[in-house]
C-alpha cells in the first residue's frame, strides 16, 4: 500500500498511519474492519476549503489523509460508520441554518454514501448497527462512543481523530497501540460506591465523578446496586470522558473484562482507591449546576449521547397529555433510525403534540444552536451540562429526565439533588 499499489489516496493513508504509528511508538499496524469516522464538512470553514480544493475529495486529501494535493478517493474498504454531523437537514430552520447550508450538506451526504460510509449520524453507532464483537479492533471517533466499545463491548479502539479514521477506513489498518494492547486495558484505580447509583442521572453524576477523579486512567468500580442498562452506561461512560479522559473502565460483574476484581486489575495493584458516597454525590450535583441561576428555563435539551429509544418511550410517557411552556423550548435528539422507530411508535407524535421536537444527526454542543434567546437550559447530561456554558455561554441545570420534562411543561426549574 505505502508503495502505491493500491492507488495515490491509499498510498497517502499509509504514509499518515505510519507517521502516527511511529510517534505514538506503536511496534506494528493491526487490521480493522469497523471504524466510526466524521468526513463531513458542514462548518462555513469546511465548505470554503471544498469550494477551493475541488469539492470533497479535496477536503478529504487535506482533512483526512494530509495531503497538498487532491487525490481521487476510493470506495472505502472497512465497514464505516458516520458520526453526528453540525445539524439535523430536517430541522434546519430550527437550528438556524439556511438553505445554502443544506443544500451543501446533502451533495457532502452523496458523497459520504458514494464512498461506502454509513449515513448513521450519530455519537451512539452501537445503537444503530455498528456493534462489534468482543476483542475486534476498532478505530472509533467521538469519546463517548470509544468508551462504550472499550468498557460495554469489550472491543478495542483508542480515541482517533479524523486523519487516522479516515487513513483506516481506506487501508483498513490502525497502529497498535494504547487500549489494543492486553495489559493497558487493566485497571488502574479501585473505586467504592457507597451510595445507591440508580437512575439515569445517578451514573451520570457518577462517571462525572469518577472522570474527575481518575483523569486518563482505568477505574475499577466495586459496590454498586442496580444492573444498569444501556443508556445509564451510555450517560456514565460519556461523563467519565468529559470530566476526564477515560476510554475504559470495569464495572465489577457487569462489564465482559471484569467478572471478577481480580480479572479487572490482572497483575496491577490499585494506584489508588477511591470512595463515592453521599457526600461526593452531593458535591458533583453541585458542580453540575454551579452555572444555574434564574430557575425560568428557556430550552430543554434531551439526548446526549443520542438518546436511546427506551429514553424517548420515557419521555413520551412523561410528556403525554401535558403541554410544553410558552416560554421554554425542548428538543430530544437521537439518531435518525432511532427516530424512524419512535415515528412508527407514535412517540415522535406524542412529543410533537406536546410542543416538543424530536431531532437527529446532531445536539446543541455540536451544532452551537438553541433556540433563539436561550439564557437557562435544562439538562439530564451530564456530558451535555459540562460542555453548553462553555459553549453558548448559558446557564445550566442538570437532573433527571423527570425534572427536565417538569422544567419543559412548567418553564421552571424544581429539580433537586434526589
Ligand atoms: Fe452526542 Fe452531542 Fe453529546 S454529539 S455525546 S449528543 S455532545
Amino acid at each position: 500500500m505505502l508503495d502505491g499499489r493500491d492507488g495515490p489516496a491509499v498510498q497517502r493513508a499509509m504514509d499518515l498511519l505510519m507517521r502516527y504509528g511511529r510517534a505514538l511508538g506503536a511496534e506494528r499496524l493491526v487490521q480493522t474492519n469497523n471504524v466510526v469516522a466524521s468526513i463531513s464538512a458542514t462548518t462555513p470553514f469546511m465548505r470554503d476549503y471544498a469550494m477551493r480544493r475541488g469539492g470533497m475529495d479535496g477536503v478529504f486529501s487535506e482533512f483526512s489523509l494530509d495531503s497538498d494535493d487532491t487525490v481521487e478517493i476510493p470506495r472505502v474498504k472497512t465497514f464505516t460508520t458516520h458520526v453526528q454531523l453540525g445539524f439535523d437537514p430536517h430541522n434546519a430552520a430550527l437550528m438556524g441554518v439556511d438553505e445554502q447550508t443544506v443544500q451543501f450538506y446533502r451533495k457532502g451526504e452523496a458523497y459520504i454514501t458514494g464512498l461506502g460510509v454509513q449515513a448513521a449520524n450519530t455519537c451512539t453507532p452501537y445503537q444503530v448497527g455498528n456493534i462489534p464483537t468482543r476483542g475486534e479492533h476498532c478505530a472509533w471517533m467521538e469519546s463517548s462512543a470509544v468508551i462504550y466499545c472499550n468498557a460495554v463491548i469489550g472491543a478495542r479502539t483508542n480515541t482517533e481523530g479524523r486523519e487516522s479514521v479516515g487513513a483506516a477506513m481506506l487501508t483498513g489498518r490502525i497502529p497498535y497501540w494504547g487500549y489494543h494492547v492486553d495489559e493497558n486495558r487493566l485497571g488502574t484505580h479501585a473505586v467504592r460506591v457507597e451510595t445507591t447509583v440508580e437512575s439515569t442521572a445517578d451514573w451520570g453524576m457518577l462517571g462525572y465523578w469518577i472522570g474527575d477523579m481518575v483523569q486518563d486512567k482505568v477505574p475499577v468500580v466495586e459496590g454498586l446496586g442496580p444492573l444498569p442498562n444501556l443508556a445509564r452506561l451510555k450517560h456514565f461512560g460519556a461523563a467519565a470522558s468529559s470530566s476526564g479522559g477515560v476510554e475504559m473502565y470495569h464495572l465489577v460483574g457487569v462489564t465482559p473484562e471484569a467478572n471478577t476484581r481480580e480479572q479487572a486489575f490482572g497483575r496491577n495493584t490499585p494506584a489508588q482507591t477511591l470512595r463515592y458516597g453521599e457526600a461526593e454525590r452531593r458535591q458533583t450535583w453541585e458542580k453540575l449546576n454551579a452555572t444555574g441561576r434564574s430557575t425560568a428555563v428557556d430550552y430543554v435539551m434531551l439526548g446526549c449521547p443520542h438518546y436511546t429509544i427506551e429514553q424517548i418511550w420515557e419521555a413520551a410517557r412523561l410528556l403525554e397529555g401535558r403541554r410544553v411552556s410558552e416560554n421554554t423550548a425542548l428538543w430530544i435528539f437521537t439518531p435518525r433510525a432511532i427516530k424512524s422507530l419512535a415515528d412508527r411508535n407514535g412517540y415522535t407524535r406524542i412529543i410533537e403534540a406536546a410542543g416538543g421536537h424530536l431531532l437527529t444527526d446532531s445536539c446543541s454542543a455540536m451544532s452551537r444552536a438553541a433556540p433563539k434567546g436561550t439564557r437557562v437550559v435544562a439538562l439530564d447530561s451530564a456530558k451535555q451540562a459540562h460542555y453548553l456554558p462553555a459553549i453558548l455561554g448559558v446557564e445550566a441545570w442538570f437532573g433527571s429526565t423527570a425534572d427536565c420534562i417538569d422544567a419543559a411543561c412548567t418553564g421552571q426549574w424544581r429539580g433537586g439533588p434526589r
